[in-house]
């Protein structure tokens, strides 16, 4: 096994771990229904979409193995758990990820394990998201399992952002980066939520407008 954590397994029977990917795929599968369904209906209601693209995925074992050989933890399902099954939600603006975000919650099979607004506070080099950690129930042939899944919304600016920081950073040791990098990004974020502020505002002046029509 490499430094990286290729070659390395999750589980001795390989079987065990298609059985793992299948369930998380599963809760991916129907968070995904969740939000488009809430986007319809919003479209069906007020002729807009608050959710602009949705990315699901369920982690390769490669990188699960990676992330965990990296935090020094135990190499098992169990403590890759919460981070196995991620949707990221692209939302048009700032208000409709609260607003996504609290539908969401309201949901009864749904349970908030972990909330963390990166918006109100970015973190150290400016990310902005909305994250939350939920648990949702998927029912299998004779069984019903809970599955954690990460959820991230986001604005299309943040993931503008976000997208780029992560290519830009990809595989490079942060402990050498050219000074000032992590001040700039953060600048670079600031600026972007500015206008994100801005769009919104305008968006909001215009519905309030005699120029906006409803039909
Ligand atoms: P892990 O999920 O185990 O990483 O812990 P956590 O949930 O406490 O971490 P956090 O919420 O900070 O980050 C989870 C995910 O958010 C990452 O895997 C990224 O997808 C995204 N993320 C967090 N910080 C950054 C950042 O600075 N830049 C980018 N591009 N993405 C970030
Ligand atoms: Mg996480």
């Amino acid at each position: 096994m490499n430094r990286t954590g290729n070659g390395a397994a999750l589980c001795e029977d390989p079987h065990d771990f298609l059985v793992m990917q299948n369930l998380y795929d599963a809760a991916v599968r129907q968070l995904t229904l969740k939000f488009n369904i809430l986007n319809s209906e919003f479209n069906v209601l007020y002729a807009r979409n608050p959710i602009h693209h949705i990315d699901g995925r369920v982690k390769s074992q490669s990188s699960i193995v990676a992330k965990l050989i990296k935090r020094g933890l135990p190499l098992s399902i169990e403590s890759a758990r919460n981070d196995i099954a991620g949707v990221r939600v692209v939302c048009s603006y700032i208000d409709d990820v609260y607003r996504v975000g609290e539908m969401l919650a309201r949901q009864t099979d749904v349970e908030i394990v972990k909330k963390q607004d990166y918006i109100q506070t970015p973190n150290y080099n400016g990310y902005r998201s909305l994250h939350m950690d939920i648990k949702v129930p998927v029912y299998l042939s004779d069984r019903t399992e809970y599955v954690v899944a990460e959820i991230q919304l986001r604005t299309i600016a943040m993931d503008f952002w976000a997208s780029l920081e992560q290519d830009i950073r990809y595989k490079v040791d942060k402990t050498k980066l050219p000074e000032g990098i992590n001040e700039e990004m953060f600048e670079c974020a600031g600026k972007i939520a500015e206008i994100d502020r801005q769009m919104q505002d305008m968006y909001q002046r215009i519905k309030a407008s005699d120029a906006y029509n409803e039909d």
